[in-house]
């Protein structure tokens, strides 16, 4: 019996709608139908398919927050890119993050978001694809995105307006999943943001846990701090 036979009828239909989410080339029309169609039932299907990237990323910034932010955890100021239902903001808020705000494409999922009560603003109908224009620079402590760098989404250069958003010294943790690494230019991407100076690579998680089905990796970015200009003084 192979592992599609072991599937129950409701796993299946969860596989084929995360399937057919990643078909979509990143079309904001599309996926915002589809998401519009989902979003009631998202988490359950998401437990179906044995989901763990929220919890992974939220840990990750539990950890960055202890080993490289000063202050309280709970005066960190967090920006969830794609914030679906708010799974990520409930995971940071058990972790005893507060103040969390979230964006998401699909205004039925952020609206799934709010109801959770864990964040203090969560936006719809945002496109992580373009500007993020609502979102001033060099604002959150840490931005998170989970489940979004994935196929059919968001493409590679978002990860600029993740960097944007985020203050310098300030952290971009997001999954992706290891199709998407593998076929995209991601890593590439990466690499040109770091010869630019926009980011630094802190650590990567690969092969990390992610659905039943597919691992993703999971990476760390630091925003690079200012650079003083040179001054005439001399020692
Ligand atoms: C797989 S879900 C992940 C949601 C959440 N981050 C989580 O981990 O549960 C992907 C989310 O990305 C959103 N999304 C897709 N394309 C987007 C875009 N271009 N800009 C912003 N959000 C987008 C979808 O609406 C959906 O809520």
């Amino acid at each position: 019996m192979n592992t599609r036979d072991q599937q129950t009828v409701p796993e299946q239909a969860a596989r084929e709608r995360m399937k057919a989410s990643h078909a979509l080339d990143g079309d904001a029309t599309r996926l915002a139908h589809l998401y519009r169609g989902w979003a009631s039932a998202f988490d359950l299907d998401q437990r179906r398919v044995g989901y763990c990237g929220p919890m992974i990323v939220a840990e990750l910034a539990g950890a960055v927050q202890t080993a490289y932010l000063a202050g309280q955890r709970n005066a960190v100021t967090i920006l969830d890119a794609g914030c679906g239902t708010g799974l990520v903001g409930v995971e940071l808020e058990r972790l005893g993050f507060k103040l969390i705000d979230g964006f998401d494409l699909s205004e039925e999922m952020a609206e799934k978001a709010r109801q959770t009560g864990v964040y203090r603003h969560a936006q719809g109908n945002v496109d992580l694809n373009g500007r993020l224009s609502n979102y001033s620079s060099a604002t959150y402590d840490l931005t998170v995105c989970c489940g979004v760098l994935t196929l059919g989404h968001v493409r590679p250069d978002g990860l600029h307006e993740l960097a944007r958003v985020t203050r310098p010294n300030g952290f971009v943790i997001a999954s992706t999943r290891k199709s998407y690494a593998d076929t995209t230019y991601f890593e590439d991407q990466v690499r040109h943001m770091q010869d630019e100076g926009v980011l630094i690579l802190a650590q990567c998680l690969r092969d990390g846990r992610y659905v039943a089905e597919e691992d993703a990796h999971y990476w760390v970015f630091q925003v690079p701090g200012k650079i003083s200009p040179p001054t005439d003084e001399r020692p």
